[in-house]
């Protein structure tokens, strides 16, 4: 990862020098009360909206992990700088159209989300912005994003669809309606924020509904948006030539973290903890769903809204657990959580089948294969064929695997938390990638009583 300029007020980018692996040791019951990081899908769009709107926006809650780091710097380097004062991340918007030309590349790091947004927030302005990633990110496609942004006016040189790519926007965006043909919440994304300065409106369809938290800041910014139901879908539809005002923004918890604590408890004999503030957004909990249908003691308490978002406090006590079957149409919502889902199927009894899991094999890594991967290392029988999953689950975990984490922090989590309730000690190859979503995983973790050690780490 190249040098990266300081800014001020800011935290330091993380880079990654040498793989650090680390094992998970059997544990004694977890126990406490805690709160996760804030959710980095919010806090991407948080810094996205905040430097497309006119005037100061102020953060609370922001994830300061690499991947928002990224967005950060890549907002900054667009002429909206984005800072930390005391507890709060302002962001010095620019209004729509009003970003400028950066003085070098962007380095996006590991983050998808990031780079796909951000190719939505470039799209309707006269710069050229040449964009990097990491090994991992320069091997997923682009492509489903950059077809419809061509369609509205966007230039990428040399026609190509993964990074390093150069893209052209213009100030004159042709607005489209366009069908999702994979359900993607960072291509809906990126589609409606382009659409904020296109000349007149932009539709995208979806078929099934993927996480809408766009649209519900998109809003608190003051930009109009409808959503009509029609045909078994849902129309999503921004009027263009926006204006949006700086404001307030309060980051709730990310359940895609949260999910981590909530696995091991669940599977640590005796454990019972609280995780406070975390975001329940019906497109976020499919995990949740699941869990509550495989028999696990996980409750929603204290149900409330706080910043536009629904957020509950989770207990999770161990609980035994049985196979089940998760439906294809709960991919979207849960799409994040299918490797840590699989480690936890690898402690119920009977087997578990996941449908619908194209989408797992472009994410950081191709995660139906290293959660495979991953639980054959550790004496765990599975299948994977297809886009399905099966996980014959025995109530008990052999471990002692070393697993293959490819450049992805979930992988690595998902097997940590598998050694923590597993026979022999599981190690992770790479620790090192887990700053990009969730940097205090290890120390929550130990806080309420996880074990970890050896590796080198
Ligand atoms: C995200 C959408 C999902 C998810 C990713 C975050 C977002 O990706 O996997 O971690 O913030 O919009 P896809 O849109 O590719 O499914």
């Amino acid at each position: 990862m190249p040098a990266a300029r300081r800014m001020p007020g800011a935290i330091a980018p993380v880079t990654h020098a040498d793989p650090a692996p680390l094992a998970a040791l059997s544990s004694r019951s977890l126990k406490g009360r805690l709160r996760v990081p804030g959710d980095k899908s919010i806090s991407h769009r948080a810094l996205m909206l905040g430097a497309l709107a006119a005037g100061r926006t102020r953060i609370r809650g922001l994830l300061e992990a690499e991947d928002v780091v990224n967005t950060a710097r890549a907002v900054t380097a667009l002429g909206a700088p984005a800072r930390k004062d005391g507890d709060v991340w302002e962001v010095l918007g620019r209004g729509v159209g009003g970003l400028a030309q950066p003085d070098g590349p962007i380095d996006f790091g590991n983050s998808g989300t990031g780079t796909r947004l951000m190719m939505g927030v470039i799209a309707p302005h006269d710069i050229t912005v040449s964009m990097v990633g990491d090994a991992s990110l320069s091997k997923r496609p682009m492509g489903r994003v950059l077809g419809p942004l061509k369609q509205m006016g966007l230039e990428v040189e040399g026609d190509r669809d993964r990074l390093p790519l150069t893209i052209r926007g213009t100030s004159r965006l042709v607005p489209i309606t366009y069908a999702l043909p994979v359900p993607s919440a960072q291509l809906k994304s990126a589609i409606l924020l382009a659409g904020l300065g296109a000349a007149g409106e932009t539709t995208v369809i979806e078929r099934e509904a993927t996480r809408d938290h766009t649209e519900r800041m998109l809003r608190h910014f003051g930009a109009e948006v409808t959503t009509v139901q029609r045909d078994g879908a849902t129309h999503i539809t921004i009027t263009g030539d926006a204006e949006l005002e700086g404001r307030e923004v309060t980051v709730p918890g990310d359940p895609s973290s949260a999910a981590f604590l909530v696995a091991a408890a669940l599977i640590v004999p005796g454990s019972d903890i609280t995780i406070q503030g975390v975001l329940v957004n019906p497109t976020r909990t499919g995990f949740y769903t699941t869990l509550q249908e495989m028999g696990g003691d996980v409750t929603l308490l204290d149900q409330r809204e706080e910043g536009g978002e629904p957020v509950a406090d989770i207990r999770v006590r161990c609980a035994e657990l049985s196979g089940g079957a998760v439906p294809a149409e709960r991919a979207p919502s849960m799409i994040d959580e299918y490797p840590m889902l699989a480690v936890v199927a690898a402690f119920a009894r009977g087997a578990t089948r996941m449908d619908g899991l194209a989408e797992l094999k472009v994410k950081e890594s191709d995660r139906l294969a290293a959660t495979a991967a991953g639980l054959a290392a550790n004496g765990v029988r599975a299948e994977a064929a297809g886009d399905t999953l099966v996980v014959h689950g025995e109530g008990r975990v052999t471990g002692g695997g070393l697993v293959a984490t490819h450049l992805d922090h979930r992988i690595a989590m998902s097997f940590l938390v598998m050694g923590l309730a597993s026979a022999a000690p599981v190690t992770v190859d790479d620790t090192a990638m887990i700053a990009t979503s969730f940097p205090e995983f290890r120390s929550l973790m130990e806080q309420i009583g996880a074990q970890f050690g050896g590796g080198g780490a």
